[in-house]
């Protein structure tokens, strides 16, 4: 806990990327655990394939999540607090509740890689967009929720504007990384290359309750030239390989009080 509240007071721009894990005591299970949500509605659900051939398991997931109301955690309330002390350069989250905004970020200091439920879009043409009340009154009303641009065409269901597997990420998601981590250009995955420390880059990355499984996002640490502080429930093998900072526990207990 000291080396970390050392890291932050000397840190002036933090980038954080986080994931399910920051959300699971506002009551929102993560993906991977053994009481996750692939447990439970397989990882096939967030698959655009799948979707488009059968949305009913997408659907009947959504119908669940919408079902509860989710308050800003702990962890959500630290990152509030470094962006009032200035601190925050951006935080990269996975998580597509919307907890980030809940609790009073700056929007423009988020980047919600995996998109977002404040809409639902076409699967298929991706141009049909409505607000998501509208999408969630069709939904109860039809069962299921067709484009109408898109003419009864196989595929053509609306769903939230998350990014499934098989989608392209927002490109803010790119232009916000050349920004922060000076990252010039990107490989095979998204992966991103090298970044290099000179000038007003991030200077301290703060990994909180990921996994880190997903392209391209969990490629983002091993190019970072700055400390990194991850803080996880279990270890990653790219923490333990550069012999950063890895802080085991909930994250709430970690930065809670901080
Ligand atoms: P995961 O479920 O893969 O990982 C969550 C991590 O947080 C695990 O390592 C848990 O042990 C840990 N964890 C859980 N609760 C915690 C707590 N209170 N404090 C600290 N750690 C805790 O979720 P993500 O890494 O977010 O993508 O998954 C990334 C992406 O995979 C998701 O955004 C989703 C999924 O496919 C899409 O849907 C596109």
């Amino acid at each position: 806990m000291e080396a970390l509240r050392e890291r932050l007071q000397r840190a002036q721009r933090i980038v954080v990327i986080c994931g399910a894990g920051i959300s699971t005591s506002a009551g929102i299970p993560d993906f991977r655990s053994a009481s996750g949500l692939f447990e439970k509605y397989g990882p096939e659900v967030f698959s655009l394939s799948t979707f488009t051939r059968e949305p009913n398991s997408f659907y009947r997931f959504y119908r669940e999540f919408r079902a509860g109301t989710y308050a800003p955690t702990p962890t959500h309330r630290f990152l509030k607090r470094l962006q009032e002390q200035g601190k925050l350069m951006r935080v990269y989250t996975q998580n597509i509740d919307g907890l980030e905004l809940s609790v009073g970020l700056d929007p423009g200091l988020v980047v919600q890689v995996h998109g977002h439920m404040r809409t639902a879009n076409c699967a298929q043409c991706r141009r049909w967009e409505i607000p998501i009340a509208e999408f969630d009154t069709r939904l109860d009303r039809e069962g299921t929720v067709r484009c109408p641009r898109c003419h009864g065409a196989r595929g053509a269901y609306l769903k939230p504007s998350i990014v499934f597997y098989g989608e392209g990420l927002p490109t803010r998601f790119r232009q916000c990384l050349e920004n922060d981590l000076n990252i010039k250009g990107f490989g095979g995955e998204g992966r991103p290359k090298k970044a290099y420390r000179e000038g007003p880059f991030a200077d301290l990355m703060l990994v909180l309750g990921t996994s880190l499984q997903v392209a391209p996002i969990k490629y983002v640490p091993e190019v970072f030239p700055g400390p990194r502080v991850y803080i996880n429930a279990e270890p990653n093998a790219i923490f333990t390989r550069y012999a950063d900072l890895w802080i085991p526990g909930k994250c709430d207990d970690v930065v809670g009080s901080l």
